[in-house]
């Protein structure tokens, strides 16, 4: 059995040289596998006379098991090879320096609809949308303005060139149509609020022709004043998170409501500081009303079976009263070293549990 003292210090050289687990494997498959060299020599047993197969076999068996326990042992050091590198390479180098914080801000403007949409989410509304070009049905008409109203005349709202037909479409002025639109399209009960833009042909200290609006609409079939109150001083409460900001209903009109009313919070101007809470002087913030029998009946709800409540509020002015700005034109120059100042980092995301404000 020369062939078998050759092939075993052959193969014996070959595991201890083999520097890969594919290497190995190869090894294994040409001495042990099925048409392996080792395996070869067991198949030559056969033609051996009894005495000869005996001591032949025993030899065999003896180099087979030599063989593959190093075969074994060398894989076990490959991998445990392979596993050291992949630790070495994955290592975390603890002591590196964090991250540099990001330069990246949230408006104001969309921070403060975040938190208005964490709040009211809360209370059960949804978001709804609606075009920023709209026409005078859902603007005005079906929101029961009369046809002479004031609001519609050109100075008060940007119109788009006249259409063939002589209607002219327009950027909406109050984020009101989308009300219209939810009440078209979904059955009551509706609980919806709608944040936008809007616009008015107007630019001074306190305008700017493009600004922002939230509407809510609640319609239900006991739906009364009561919880028009109740969840708009819950929303002032947690918005300006002053718990006792007492908050006044003042009689009000507009045409899509029956009865109006605007709401007032307290604040002091003690030394000049303007401070929401109790104190001498009352701020507007909001309008709001029950709506109109003659809005229910446009949009094809019958007044006689449902009623409901809604409110609108200027995104800027509660932005600038929450977060001390001062100056409302600021919110549109792209200045990017206010909005370092005033902006929100990304990571902040207002929630009711995490925190409104961080
Ligand atoms: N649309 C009104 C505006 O632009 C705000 C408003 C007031 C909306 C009362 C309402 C409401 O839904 O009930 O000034």
């Amino acid at each position: 059995m020369q062939d078998l003292d050759r092939l075993r210090a052959e193969a014996l050289q070959a595991a201890a040289n083999a520097d890969s687990l594919d290497a190995l494997e190869n090894l294994r498959v040409s001495t042990l596998g099925k048409k392996g060299s080792i395996t070869g020599l067991m198949k030559t047993l056969g033609q051996m006379d009894p005495e000869a197969r005996k001591a032949a076999g025993q030899a065999l068996n003896a180099v087979k098991d030599e063989v593959a326990a190093l075969l074994d042992a060398r894989k076990a050091e490959l991998e445990e090879k392979a596993l050291d590198a992949r630790l070495a390479s994955e290592r975390v180098d603890v002591s590196l320096p964090v991250r540099p914080e990001t330069t990246g801000r949230i408006h104001p403007i969309s921070q403060v609809m975040d938190e208005m949409i964490a709040i009211f989410g809360q209370m059960g509304f949804e978001v709804a949308e609606g075009p920023d070009i709209e026409d005078d049905f859902h603007n005005f008409t079906a929101l029961n303005f009369p046809p002479e109203h004031p609001a519609r005349q050109m100075h008060d709202t940007f119109f788009l060139p006249e259409k063939e037909d002589g209607s002219r479409l327009l950027l909406r002025t109050h984020t009101s149509p989308v009300q219209v639109r939810s009440m078209l399209k979904s059955k009551p009960p509706i609980r919806i609020i709608a944040p936008g833009r809007t616009y008015r042909c107007d630019s001074d200290m306190t305008h700017t022709p493009m600004f922002h609006q939230i509407e809510g609409l609640v319609i239900d079939k006991a739906t009364h004043m009561g919880h028009l109150k109740g969840c708009l001083i819950e929303f002032v409460r947690t918005f300006f998170e002053v718990d006792d900001v007492p908050v006044r209903f003042r009689p009000s009109f507009f045409p899509f409501t029956e009865p109006s009313a605007e709401v007032d919070i307290g604040c002091s101007r003690a030394g000049g500081e303007l401070k929401i809470g109790a104190g001498a002087d009352w701020l507007e913030i909001l309008g709001c009303g029950m709506v109109h029998p003659n809005v229910l009946r446009h949009c094809g709800i019958d007044p006689d079976e449902y009623q409901g409540f809604a409110f609108g509020m200027g995104i800027e002015r509660v932005a600038m009263l929450k977060y001390g700005i001062p100056d409302l034109r600021t919110f549109f120059d792209s200045d990017l070293r206010w909005l370092k100042h005033y902006g929100f980092l990304p990571i902040d995301v207002p929630s009711l549990t995490g925190g409104l404000t961080r």
